[in-house]
């Protein structure tokens, strides 16, 4: 037998129930935002990431599974999925039809990473982009949506993090301040903070757990101070609207985000539950990304903002509440009191009948004595058997309630 590959899993049984229940879930809440669902391939070309996304971000530079296929082709598996649905409305023409699109997507991703709890090679995200707008209000929306996946989910352990990163100008002027003051200070750094510093990925080592470089960080130059003015305007005012809404959150200056397409807004939802996921872990992140449809495509141009949330994160954060909703349970195993070939045909009609009146019917055509069709009937937690005998033939069959162990006799016209 050949295992499943280091850092993907599968859902079976239980696992796959809540796995459904929290997709159906997620998207009952977007829908009432009026967000409609996209597909798009689990394949894209390699170019449309590095050529958009810089090469010094870690999820493209390092983490991308990529291949030649048989045409030579280079090829990757999709390492996120703004990217995609952003190649996807600039490549449909979406926005010349509507000016604005609320899309989200659930779709399995893939990073080349060192696998751990909540971090896998293959996982799912789900994702919301907003396509068309760009106002306080509409970041407050977003935000909103977040907020209320948390709350449906019972998750209350969580702190919002929030920043404001100025636009693409501003970020340069700060990277190259940063890169000036972390080479002046070179030699404290750790190996980590070294080895980034070296491949040109300074915002990375504001990840770092090295308490040396922590202090070293608190001297480094502040984002802020490169920031333009109608940026801290904008920022000062959404954050009104956030206290005005009595939402909390925390600014949190040294939030950078492993993408690098996004401008002013950046926020993550990290959640403080270190029994469940151990120390903080970003449970959904995202922000503006005003000039990424232009950079993918200079043809067309419109603001956008969204957030992706790590389902198998998600769930572990969540394991109370999908623990404490019930599976739906069978609610009638039929079968037959004998291995008569007439009665498994009656057991036929009969689940057909019960079928269309929607109830979840398991059928059992086996030849097993009846004790163990019995015992069967309650370790797939049945609400009722049904053991389908003689009176068949007069229209009738026996219906036996499993919890109150009451029996009855009904007319099978009358289901
Ligand atoms: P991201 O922060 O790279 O953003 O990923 C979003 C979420 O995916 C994370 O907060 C985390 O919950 C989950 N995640 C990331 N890596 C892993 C992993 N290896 N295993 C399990 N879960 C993981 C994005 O991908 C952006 N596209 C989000 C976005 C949408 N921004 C704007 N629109």
């Amino acid at each position: 037998m050949i295992p499943k590959l280091k850092g993907t899993r599968d859902y079976f049984e239980n696992d796959s129930w809540k796995l459904q229940k929290t997709f159906s879930m997620l998207e009952n809440i977007v829908k009432k935002y009026d967000f409609d669902k996209v597909y798009f391939p689990l394949i894209e070309n390699s170019l449309l990431f590095s050529k958009v996304i810089d090469s010094d971000v870690d999820i493209v530079n390092k983490e991308m599974y990529s291949f030649n296929d048989k045409g030579n082709r280079l090829i990757s598996l999709i390492p996120e999925g703004t990217t995609s649905v952003v190649r996807m409305i600039i490549e449909n023409k979406l926005l010349n039809v509507k000016n604005s699109l609320n899309y989200y997507y659930i779709s399995p991703i893939f990073r080349y990473e060192r696998p751990q709890k909540g971090r896998q090679r293959e996982f799912f995200q789900f994702g919301v982009e907003k396509f068309g707008e760009n106002s306080k209000y509409e970041d407050f929306e977003i935000i909103s949506i977040a907020i209320e996946i948390l709350k449906k989910f019972e998750i209350t352990k969580y702190e919002l993090h929030i920043n404001n990163i100025g636009s693409s100008k501003d970020r340069e002027s700060y990277n190259l301040a940063l890169k000036k003051f972390l080479f002046k200070n070179s030699d404290l750094l750790s190996d980590y903070s070294k080895e980034k510093l070296k491949d040109n990925n300074v915002f990375r080592i504001f990840d770092t757990k090295n308490e040396e470089d922590i202090i070293i960080l608190k001297k480094s130059p502040r984002i802020q101070e490169y920031i333009s003015e109608d940026s801290t305007k904008r920022f000062d005012s959404f954050l009104n609207l956030l206290k005005e809404n009595n939402i909390n959150f925390k600014i949190n200056d040294r939030l950078v985000r492993g993408l690098d397409y996004y401008n002013d807004l950046v926020f993550e939802f990290i959640s403080t539950d270190e029994e469940k996921i151990g120390s903080k872990s970003t449970i959904i992140g995202g922000g503006r990304y005003n000039s990424f449809v232009s950079k993918m495509d200079n043809n067309f141009d419109s603001p956008a903002i969204g957030f992706a949330i790590g389902i198998e994160r998600l769930m572990l954060v969540a394991e109370n509440f999908l623990n404490s909703i019930k599976k739906k349970n069978i609610d009638y195993y039929i079968t037959c009191i004998n291995d008569n070939e007439e009665l498994k045909k009656d057991l036929l009609k009969v689940a057909s009948i019960f079928r269309k009146k929607n109830f979840i019917i398991k059928t059992d055509f086996s030849n097993k004595k009846i004790a163990k069709k019995f015992l069967n009937a309650e370790k797939y937690n049945s609400k009722n058997i049904i053991m389908i005998g003689d009176e068949i033939r007069d229209g009738f069959v026996m219906v036996k309630n499993l919890s109150d162990k009451t029996q009855r006799k009904i007319n099978i016209k009358e289901i």
